[in-house]
C-alpha cells in the first residue's frame, strides 16, 4: 500500500463520503427490515393485511432494490470515493457533481419506495423501475463516472492502486447494462414495454442479471476489499500480480455467463452450454481475489483475535469464496435440474449478500466511519463485536436452512411413483418447507438486530466527535 502519511483529512473532501456511509447504514436498516417482513410473510401470510402494497409481490422487489441499489451501491459510493482520493492523493474531481450524486440518488432511492409498492414495475427482475426513474439513473451514474474518473486523471502518484481498478470496471459495466437492459417503449408515464422480445428479451434480462452481480455486487465489492483489507491489516496486499491476472480474467469471464440463468428455457442449447462452461471457469478468477485477500494477512492473523473489524472482512472473504464454488456448481445444467426454483437458488443468493456484500460493507465503514467522524475508534468495540457475531450467526441460519429446504423441495418435486404419478403436491413441498421458513427468519432477525447495534455504534461515534470539537479546536 502507498503510505498516505503526509496526507490529512483535511485535503480530502469527505462531506460526500460522510453522507454515503451514513445512508448506508439507514438504507441497510430499511432494506433488510423489508427481507424480515417478507420472510415473515412466507410464513405468515396474513401479515400483508389485505392491502395491495403490502403484498408480498410488491414488496420483494422492493427488498431487493432497497439492498442492493440502497444499501449495498450506497455503500460503493461511499468508499470508491474514499479510496479513489486517498490513492491517487487529490481532491476529488467536480465536487458540485458528486453532491448531484448523492442527492439524484437519494432522490431515485425515494422513487422506488414510493412506485414499487405502486406496482409499477418493468417486470424484469433487479430493472422493476420504470423508464422515468431509468432515465434519472444513467444520468447520475454518467456524473458518477466523470466524478470517479477525472479524479482518476487528476491524480498526483503515478500508478492507479488495484482497488480503482475494479470500481472503475463495476462503473463502467453498470452504465452499459443498466442503458442496454432498460431500452423501452413508453407508452405512458408509468407503463412501458421493453425493446426487446421472446428469448432475446430474456437473454439481454439476463445478461445484465448476472453482471450485475459480477459488477456490482463482485468487481465493487472486490474494490472495497482491496483497500480495506490491506489497511486493517496492516500488511500490504498479498499479490499485484495476481490481483492483475484475476482482475482481467474476471472481466472477460463474468460477461459471457448469463445463460445459466436460463438453463432448459427456449434459449438455444449452445448459449445455455457456453453459460455453462463460462461460469464453471469463472471459479478460477473469483478464488484468486479471495486467495488474494485472505493471503494479505499473513503474519498479521493474531490480529482476528482482538479485531472484530477484521473479523467481518476476513469472513466475508470466506463466504465470498464459499458462494463463487457454490455458484459455478450450480450453472452445471444437471445441478441445475434440481436447485432452479427452490431455496437452494435464495440460499446461494443471501450467502452472497449477506456472507459478502453486506459482511465487508460493514467491515469497512467500521474502518472508516471512525476516521470520517473520531478519533480513529468506534463508540464501542465491543458492540462491534456482537455485531459480527449476530451478523455471522444470522448468514449461517438463513443459508444452512435455505439448503437444506432447497435440497429437498428439488428431491420432492422429481420424486416419482412406480406408476409415472407424482409422490408429493406442490403443497406437501411447501408444508415441509415451513420449520426451514423459519429459522430463515429468525436468522434475518438475528442479522438485523446487528444493523440496529451499528446504527447505535455509529450515532454515538458521530456523537462524540462533534461534542469533542470545541475541545479539538481549543488544543
Ligand atoms: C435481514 C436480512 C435479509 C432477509 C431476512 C432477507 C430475506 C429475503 C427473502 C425472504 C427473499 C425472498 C425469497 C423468496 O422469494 O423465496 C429475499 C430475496 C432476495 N434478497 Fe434478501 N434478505 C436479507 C438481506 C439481503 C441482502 C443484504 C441482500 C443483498 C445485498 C439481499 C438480496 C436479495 C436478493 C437478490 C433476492 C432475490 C433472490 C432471487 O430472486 O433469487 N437480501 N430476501
Ligand atoms: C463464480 C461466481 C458465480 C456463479 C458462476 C454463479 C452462478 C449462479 C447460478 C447458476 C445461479 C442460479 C440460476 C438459476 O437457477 O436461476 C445463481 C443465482 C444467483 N446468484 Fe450466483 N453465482 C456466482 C456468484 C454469486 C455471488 C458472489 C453473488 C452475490 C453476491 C451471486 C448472486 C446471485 C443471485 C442474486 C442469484 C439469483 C438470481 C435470480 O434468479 O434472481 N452469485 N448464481
Amino acid at each position: 500500500m502507498m503510505n498516505h502519511s503526509q496526507s490529512t483529512g483535511a485535503d480530502y473532501n469527505y462531506t460526500i463520503v460522510r453522507q454515503f456511509a451514513l445512508t448506508t447504514v439507514l438504507w441497510g436498516i430499511v432494506g433488510m427490515s423489508v427481507g424480515v417482513l417478507i420472510a415473515a410473510q412466507l410464513i405468515w401470510p396474513q401479515l400483508n393485511f389485505d392491502t395491495p402494497w403490502l403484498t408480498y409481490s410488491r414488496l420483494r422487489p422492493l427488498h431487493t432494490n432497497a439492498v442492493i441499489f440502497a444499501f449495498g451501491t450506497s455503500a460503493l459510493f461511499a468508499t470508491s470515493y474514499y479510496v479513489v482520493q486517498r490513492t491517487c492523493q487529490i481532491r476529488l474531481f467536480a465536487p458540485k457533481l458528486a453532491a448531484f450524486t448523492f442527492w439524484g440518488w437519494q432522490a431515485v432511492i425515494i422513487a422506488a419506495a414510493i412506485t414499487l409498492p405502486m406496482g409499477f414495475t418493468q417486470g424484469k427482475e433487479y430493472a422493476e423501475l420504470e423508464w422515468p426513474i431509468d432515465i434519472a439513473i444513467a444520468i447520475i451514474w454518467v456524473s458518477y463516472a466523470i466524478v470517479f474518473f477525472g479524479t482518476i486523471a487528476k491524480r498526483t502518484t503515478s500508478h492507479i492502486y488495484v482497488a480503482n481498478w475494479f470500481f472503475g470496471a463495476f462503473i463502467i459495466t453498470v452504465a452499459v447494462l443498466h442503458i442496454v437492459n432498460s431500452m423501452a417503449v413508453p407508452v405512458s408515464l408509468f407503463k412501458s414495454y421493453s425493446l426487446y422480445s421472446g428469448a432475446v428479451d430474456a437473454m439481454v434480462q439476463w445478461w445484465y442479471g448476472h453482471n450485475a452481480v459480477g459488477f456490482l455486487l463482485t468487481a465493487g465489492f472486490l474494490g472495497m476489499m482491496y483497500y480495506f483489507v490491506p489497511k486493517q491489516a496492516g500488511r500490504p496486499v498479498y499479490s499485484y500480480r495476481l490481483s492483475i491476472v484475476h482482475f482481467w480474467a474476471l472481466i472477460a469471464l463474468y460477461i459471457w455467463a448469463g445463460p445459466h440463468h436460463l438453463h432448459y428455457t427456449a434459449l438455444p442449447d449452445w448459449t445455455q452450454s457456453l453459460g455453462m462452461v463460462m461460469s464453471l471457469i469463472l471459479f478460477a478468477p473469483s478464488w484468486g481475489g479471495m486467495i488474494n485477500g485472505i493471503m494479505t494477512l499473513s503474519g498479521a492473523w493474531h490480529k482476528l483475535r482482538t479485531d472484530p473489524v477484521l473479523r467481518f472482512l476476513v469472513v466475508s472473504l470466506s463466504f465470498y469464496g464459499m458462494s463463487t464454488f457454490e455458484g459455478p456448481m450450480m450453472a452445471i445444467k444437471t445441478v441445475n435440474a434440481l436447485s432452479h426454483y427452490t431455496d437452494w437458488t435464495i440460499g446461494h443468493v443471501h450467502s452472497g449478500a449477506l456472507g459478502w456484500v453486506a459482511m465487508v460493507s460493514i467491515g469497512s465503514l467500521y474502518h472508516l466511519i471512525p476516521v470520517l467522524f473520531g478519533h480513529g475508534r468506534m463508540y464501542s468495540m465491543k458492540l462491534v463485536n456482537v455485531h459480527f457475531w449476530l451478523a455471522t450467526i444470522g448468514t449461517v441460519l438463513y443459508i444452512v436452512s435455505m439448503w437444506i429446504s432447497g435440497v429437498m423441495q428439488g428431491l420432492m418435486w422429481r420424486a416419482v411413483n412406480s406408476d409415472g404419478t407424482l409422490t408429493y403436491s406442490f403443497v406437501e413441498s411447501l408444508e415441509a418447507s415451513y420449520p426451514f421458513y423459519f429459522v430463515r427468519f429468525i436468522g434475518g432477525c438475528f442479522f438485523l438486530t446487528g444493523m440496529f447495534i451499528m446504527a447505535y455504534n455509529v450515532i454515538r461515534t458521530v456523537k462524540a466527535s462533534k461534542d469533542s470539537l470545541p475541545a479539538i479546536a481549543e488544543a
